[in-house]
């Protein structure tokens, strides 16, 4: 069995892009499709952010092919678990969509591991440190992400 799993942000140019990346990164496509999108549409159709990209090479991980697309209505039926950034993003998801079935899939993605931190802090207006912050906890968190979906699959 294939698990689907979409990763969002705001811009889907900053954040959800190193997730995405980072998860392919750690599990087989055979067993875990991954995907990316964005809350807002500003950045449709456009590659990942510069510095994304650059923390991202810098551990050996090339998301530059990745096109930013908005988060729809579909992704709820498309996807097994939909991990948000930030509370923002969080809410802005859940308000789409009234059915149970749909909300039991969103989650924060910090809720996976052991951080102290609840959400993935929007590094867009900030330096070169805010990406390599993002990167670490978005790392965690897929770690224990892609622990968890390779324990239970059976072949
Ligand atoms: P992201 O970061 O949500 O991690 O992709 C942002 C990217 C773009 C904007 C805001 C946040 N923006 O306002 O354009």
């Amino acid at each position: 069995m294939q698990t689907k799993v979409l990763m969002v942000c705001l811009g889907n140019i900053c954040r959800s892009p190193l997730a995405e990346g980072i998860l392919k990164s750690k599990t087989s496509s055979q067993h875990v499709f991954v995907d990316s999108a964005g809350t807002a549409g500003y950045h449709i159709g456009n590659n990942p952010d510069k510095r994304s990209i650059a923390v991202a090479k810098k551990y050996g991980i090339d998301i530059s092919g990745q096109r930013c697309r908005k988060f729809n209505f579909n992704d709820f039926a498309q996807f097994d678990i939909i991990y948000a950034m930030d509370l923002s993003n969080y809410y802005d998801i859940l308000a789409l969509s009234n059915e149970k079935g749909h909300i039991d899939k969103v989650k924060l993605l910090l809720e996976e591991g052991s951080s102290s931190v609840r959400e993935v802090p929007d590094p867009y207006y900030g330096g070169t440190d805010g990406f390599e912050k993002v990167f670490k906890l978005i790392n965690q968190a897929c770690e224990m992400i892609a622990k968890k979906i390779n324990t239970n699959q059976t072949s």
